[in-house]
């Protein structure tokens, strides 16, 4: 066993779970990690972490097989429940259910874009009537609730000393009536009704099972302490990419032709690493802690992308435009000259729409431009200075981006 004790990870083989079963092994815990398939490829990468060998051990479970959470738990003195379906942009979601999204088109990158806030689905159903769920309640709200419920069970039954449970912002911001201007803070839940009128599963099955798990807590007297990470990106581990990964990647490849100019909150998956560690080992974690880092528009984020990695296939618009005297020219040419036939495009310059703005901005800085990206509400600051108290803190912005575009460029998702 390792000299620090034993911790169990759930849903190991996953893209946060993976850096944090690295972690506690570097630091010389001993680790049982949770996966569905131990046999997959796609979890192949964690048997070659170091130490792996002497102190990582995979169990078979699925979050709704309590016996097989037991047989994973029980001799562990923490456990980090970090297991819970995250949709990608491969779920169906018809516009219909989602009248506020504009066309199913902007409807389809916005979800790309915001995937780890965003689950369109059915209205949620107890877990008891699982005969009338729709697949996509069986794939998402039960494991994250129910099974939260389960993992938790299975401490209260091995008398785990803590769980860090990994919840998200998604259970954080979805709050109508949050005042404005007021930076969210730990004590914002998001609204479970306004999460399911606004078809926010992945929200509502976030929320619904942090507050589970509070309550378990309070009834069960079991010490657990939630970290709720921002959108997470950095390096992957593993070989294929988990939905946050997308966002960045749709942004190298997928060319977009127009943008929604969203504020958002992202961290690195290494620095939520270290987050739950911290929650974990401080003896005077308590409650709920937002693990956040940087603040930015989805615009700014492309030009730092691009700065860095100039030839990706970024989000553009292109104009073809021409000077109105220039037009003027082509007409009378085309009346003087003799041997003028047929028809003539009359274009000049190729130009993105921003790189137009840029240059207009250069010149004449003061005008108030028309935005390339399109402006949309909502989006806010948070704030992570709970959990920076006792003494996380996060690396800058370009290195995630870099070590991102580089990981992913190693997986041979991006060239
Ligand atoms: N990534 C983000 O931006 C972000 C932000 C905030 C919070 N979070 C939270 O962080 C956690 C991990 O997310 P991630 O981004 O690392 O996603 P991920 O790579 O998709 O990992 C999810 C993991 O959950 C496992 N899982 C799903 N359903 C399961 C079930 N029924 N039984 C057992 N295991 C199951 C998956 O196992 P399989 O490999 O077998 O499918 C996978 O290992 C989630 O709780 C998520 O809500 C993520």
């Amino acid at each position: 066993m390792g000299e620090k004790g034993k911790v169990c990870v759930t849903g190991a083989g996953g893209y946060v779970a993976s850096w944090l079963v690295k972690l506690p092994l570097s630091k010389g815990y001993s680790v049982h990690g949770t996966v569905r398939d131990p046999q997959s490829g796609k979890n192949a990468h964690l048997m070659k972490l170091e130490k792996a060998s002497e102190n990582l051990k995979l169990f078979k479970a699925d979050l709704l097989d309590s016996n097989s959470l037991t047989a994973a738990i029980t001799g562990c003195d923490g456990v980090f429940h970090v297991a819970c379906p995250v949709p990608s942009g491969s779920v169906p979601t018809p516009e219909a259910r989602i009248p506020h999204y504009g066309t199913f088109r902007t409807y389809c990158v916005r979800l790309l874009l915001l995937v780890p806030y965003i689950f369109n689905d059915h209205t949620f159903i107890p877990h008891d009537q699982t005969s009338s769920l729709s697949s996509h309640q069986v794939e998402v709200v039960q494991p994250a609730v129910k099974g939260t419920l389960n993992v938790l069970e299975a401490c209260s039954e091995a008398n785990v000393k803590r769980v860090v449970y990994v919840s998200s912002v998604a259970a954080v911001l979805m709050n109508p009536d949050w005042p404005k201007g007021q930076v969210k803070d730990e004590s914002c839940w998001s609204d479970k009704e306004y999460c399911k009128r606004t078809n926010n599963w992945y929200c509502f099955s976030k929320t619904e099972a942090e507050s589970e798990a509070i309550e378990f807590a309070k009834t069960r007297g079991l010490d657990v302490v939630s970290v709720c990470p921002a959108l997470v990106t950095g390096p992957m581990l593993q070989s294929t990419a988990n939905s946050s990964s997308l966002v960045l990647i749709k942004l190298l490849k997928e060319g977009y032709e127009e943008l929604e100019n969203r504020l958002r909150n992202i961290v690195d998956v290494r620095d939520v690493a270290e987050a739950l560690l911290l929650a974990y080992e401080k003896p005077e974690a308590k409650g709920r802690y937002i693990c956040t880092a940087h603040t930015i528009r989805s615009q700014d984020l492309v030009e730092i992308l691009r700065r860095l990695y100039p030839n990706y296939n970024y989000a553009k618009k292109l104009r073809n435009i021409v000077d109105v005297r220039d037009v003027a020219e082509a007409l009378l040419l085309a009346y003087e000259k003799p041997e003028a036939k047929g028809r003539y495009i009359c274009t000049a310059h190729t130009i993105r729409s921003q790189d137009l703005v840029e240059i207009l901005r250069r010149l004449y800085p003061n005008y108030n431009y028309a935005k390339k990206f399109t402006e949309v509400n909502g989006g806010e600051e948070l704030s992570s200075e709970k959990l920076q108290k006792p003494g996380w803190s996060y690396r800058p912005l370009q290195e995630t981006l870099v070590d991102s575009v580089e990981s992913y460029r190693q997986a041979g998702i991006v060239e």
